[in-house]
């Protein structure tokens, strides 16, 4: 209510300044928004009276709406998307003034002027006619006896029978629902109504003023397992995964906790559809089917920003691709190169694989022997694609097996449905497509594969945990074969080499520096110039002959890096640019050197202000808060934004980078992905990370994901409200730290105690109270309990109700707990294993 009110109060200034010509929409925009929040009931009064719906024999014409009801949320009517020559009949949001469109009728056929008219006649059929030509119309084949067209609050233009109440089959007697544009809406389903043979599907605009059909589509196509596919033209262009009775199978991130979706699949011998509808009934989401992007991206409308948010999209990844590994491989975005055969197989065409053409696949290397073949489970994909595929749902995994094992051209099963213990079979059949790879084992499912005895030897005196081993066994297998190939390509030509790295540099698209350029810069790398002993090298600060300044990251040479690998990887940190994150300028590599070259921020890291009694004076709350949704932002672009999905894996204090005018800049962004090749699998034996901001599972078992991420934001977020590091205490109490800290005042509903001394006068109690509840919803023990970035940020924008955190991983119990000992890293027992870079920042 509050914000409304403050965004009335923008509007209006925004109003008295600009010409009586552009007022309009802005009353308009003013008035549904006054009349919405306080006089609803007689918003309704009005809207009956008027343009509720359109009953028999009635019309629409050019300039008049007819308002969703009860709410007001949607209206249909006539407008251009951009060429005012070009009029199409359309629903969009009413109160929303940009990319509020959401359906068309007629996008491949426009109207040129105003006189059309939509007219519902006496068979129930509604005709959009124009100079007396039927320009379309809905099909209504059913005897109707007294129709009305009716706009619901869902964006759904629905004809039905006017008493519909005392009718005993309530059905529409057509929906627009039925015939989606580019758009979903919460409550549409996307996918098949068999008893109709209808294929609800959306359709790309073919650009965004152009709303007739373009090539990209998105629905569900009916395979034995039906899965989601996107399509270009007639070719897979991407693919969700099935669905496996919690989410789909490469949509690993869909969870039950998700604060704001609830996603549904139905499957049944009527209908097979997705739907999803939302947890919180004021806000207003939609999926769109980008035909330029060539990206299906979900969004939430902001009132604080007013803009569409950003939430996910697909595909997000290279690996989302549809295909590009070709068969029997797996595309994984931590592997390098990306493409790896599956165990027990072998590329087709080693020269073409060789050199990036993927596509032709793989093959077994030993043939099958059917009856005395056996399985390996690989943990952690997207199943391959469905299409030839059988599903029993009445029968158990042993039995599955089975199955599969008795038919020689199965060559993989799994369950159907994963939830809880797993149930219902599916098996495939033929060559395996379209495998991706996770790095968070957790995160996909397992599947379990066909493979011939000699090559089940191999593992079987490997005994460790079943998951563990099938995936490291492929994954190894993936890297020797890599490193083999690699080897021998650089005996056979080295030459060939040294011009693939020129040819690299050549397309490099951000600066080159000379060494001696930088050397100059830094006074020889002096002392003095130290700046910073980041985790993967000390920084420096330089000044170039024009004047500006920069800083340089210094690699170690134990990187053991190869040059063509260290270009491919500042190419990519090149590519990410957002105003919350350092900036590279360019880079310089002569013989064992590696530098980095980023922008040079005056007012040094985040920790020396926060950590600081006098300085921490000078971030008062709102620029804390300021601070706290830059880094959000900047978080949630490496994790989702970029497309690259980097996992930043050292976030804190002293990564966090501030400018002349305080806006927070994180640094030493992918560096871990870029610096150390040995991770193919999300499990690592390397942590990099510091000591105070790991989340359990990435410090105890290596485990990285976002949500390892969100656990170290949500630690730098406790951090800034309280100008403690976490790892000493905020009163001096020996037992707890910062978390454990947190949590327990937290319980004892006095959080407020946690409040730096410094922005006690200038804080909003309630608004320091949400960011603490956030952070505890991020530093919660389990990673899939903790929130993505996207729901961080807006959790930490809106006022929606949030849900109660559950305790905190990582902070020190009962000494006698064993299971927790090894969660205490100052025990010199688990030191071992860990790389632990710059304990106390910099
Ligand atoms: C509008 O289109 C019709 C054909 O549908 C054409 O006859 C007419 O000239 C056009 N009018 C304008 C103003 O372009
Ligand atoms: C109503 O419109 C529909 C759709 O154009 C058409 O099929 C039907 O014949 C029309 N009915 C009458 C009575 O005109
Ligand atoms: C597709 O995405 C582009 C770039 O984000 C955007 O400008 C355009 O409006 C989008 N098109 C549609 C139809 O939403």
């Amino acid at each position: 209510m509050l914000s409304t009110k403050l965004l009335a109060i923008e509007v209006l200034k925004t109003i008295l300044k600009k010409p009586a010509s552009v007022m309009e929409p802005f009353i308009h925009f003013l008035m549904n928004i006054i009349v919405y929040t306080l006089f609803v009931p007689s918003l309704i009064v009005f809207v009956a009276a008027d343009t509720k719906f359109i009953a028999q024999s009635q019309s629409l014409s050019y300039g008049k709406t007819i308002v969703s009801s009860p709410r007001g949320t949607f209206e249909l009517g006539f407008f251009n998307v951009g060429n005012p020559n070009k009029i199409y009949l359309g629903i969009r949001y009413k109160n929303i003034p940009i990319q509020n469109v959401v359906w068309v009728a007629n996008g491949g056929n426009p109207i040129n002027d105003s006189s059309a008219t939509l007219k519902l006649n006496s068979s129930g059929g509604l005709v959009l006619t124009h100079n007396n030509m039927v320009v379309w119309s809905t099909s209504s084949s059913k005897n109707a006896q007294d129709p009305v067209a009716e706009l619901l609050d869902s964006g759904n233009l629905v004809i039905r029978e006017k008493n519909e109440a005392e009718l005993e089959v309530k059905e529409y007697l057509w929906q627009s629902f039925d015939y989606p544009s580019n758009t979903m809406l919460a409550g549409m389903k996307v996918g098949w109504d068999l008893k109709r043979n209808l294929s609800i599907r959306l359709i790309a605009w073919k650009s965004f003023d152009d709303p007739s059909p373009g090539d990209l589509s998105w629905g569900v196509t009916l395979h034995p397992y039906p899965e989601i596919y996107m399509m270009k033209g007639t070719k897979k262009y991407h693919r969700v995964g099935p669905w496996n009775g919690l989410r789909f199978s490469g949509r690993p991130e869909m969870a039950d906790k998700d604060p704001i979706y609830h996603y549904e699949f139905v499957s049944n011998k009527e209908e097979v559809y997705y739907t999803w509808t939302l947890k919180q009934t004021n806000l207003l989401s939609k999926l769109v089917l980008n035909q330029t992007t060539q990206e299906r991206p979900r969004y939430v409308w902001s009132e604080t920003e007013k803009s569409w948010m950003f939430y996910t999209t697909m595909p997000e990844d290279y690996c989302d691709r549809y295909g590009v590994c070709g068969a029997n491989s797996y595309c994984s975005t931590s592997a390098y190169p990306m493409c790896q055969c599956l165990k027990g197989f072998v590329p087709k065409s080693p020269e073409k694989w060789n050199s990036m053409g993927w596509t032709q696949g793989c093959v077994l290397q030993h043939p099958l022997s059917c009856k005395t073949d056996g399985f390996a489970l690989v943990g952690g994909l997207k199943v391959p694609d469905t299409k030839d595929t059988f599903v029993d749902e009445s029968i158990d995994l042993e039995q599955c097996r089975t199955k599969c094992l008795n038919d020689c051209s199965c060559m993989a099963y799994t369950n159907s449905n994963i939830r809880g213990e797993g149930s219902g079979c599916v098996m495939w059949f033929g060559d395996l497509f379209d495998i991706k790879l996770y790095p968070v084992l957790e995160k996909g499912q397992g599947l379990y594969i066909r493979l011939p005895p000699s090559e089940l030897e191999s593992i079987r005196h490997k005994k460790k945990s079943k998951i563990i081993i099938a995936t490291s066994a492929a994954a190894t297998l993936g890297v020797i074969f890599g490193i083999y190939f690699i080897y021998r390509r650089n005996i056979a030509d080295k030459s060939k080499t040294k011009e693939n790295i020129k040819r690299q540099l050549k397309d490099l698209d951000v600066p080159l520096f000379d060494l001696a350029t930088i050397t100059a810069a830094t006074d020889s790398f002096s002392l003095n110039n130290k700046i910073g002993q980041g985790g993967f090298g000390p920084v420096y600060k330089g000044k170039l002959v024009d004047g500006r300044e920069i800083g340089v990251k210094r690699l170690s040479s134990r990187s053991g890096q190869g040059i063509v690998e260290f270009i491919t990887e500042v190419k990519l940190i090149a590519k990410l640019q957002h105003r919350n994150l350092v900036k590279l300028l360019g880079c310089c590599i002569k013989g064992q050197e590696k530098l980095l070259v980023y922008e040079y921020l005056v007012n040094g890291s985040l920790d020396c202000f926060i950590f600081d009694q006098i300085k921490g004076k000078l971030l008062d709350w709102p620029r804390r808060f300021h601070i706290i949704f830059g880094i959000a932002r900047g978080l949630l672009y490496l994790h989702q934004d970029s497309r690259l999905r980097i996992i930043h894996r050292d976030l804190k204090a002293s990564n966090v980078l501030l400018d002349e005018k305080l806006n927070p800049k994180i640094s030493d962004f992918g560096m871990a992905r870029a610096f150390k090749g040995d991770q193919i699998e999300g499990n690592t034996n390397r942590v990099v990370g510091t000591y105070g901001y790991m989340a359990p599972e990435y410090a105890v078992d290596g485990l990285f994901s976002i949500k390892s991420d969100v656990f170290s934001f949500g630690i730098l977020l406790l951090e800034i409200i309280c100008g403690n590091k976490n790892r000493s205490l905020c009163d001096g109490n020996q037992t707890l730290n910062l978390v454990g800290y947190a949590w327990t005042l937290w319980k004892e509903q006095s959080a407020s105690q946690l409040i730096d001394s410094n922005i006690k006068d200038s804080c909003v109690i309630p608004e320091v109270l949400r960011c603490i509840h956030v952070s505890l919803l991020c530093v919660q023990q389990y990673p899939e309990d903790r929130p993505s970035m996207t729901s961080v940020i807006q959790m930490l924008g809106s006022e929606m109700e949030l849900v109660d955190p559950k305790e905190p991983g990582f902070f020190p119990r009962r000494i006698s707990d064993e299971r927790n000992l090894s969660s205490n890293l100052n025990q010199t027992t688990s030191i071992d294993e860990l790389t632990i870079t710059s304990l106390n920042g910099r």
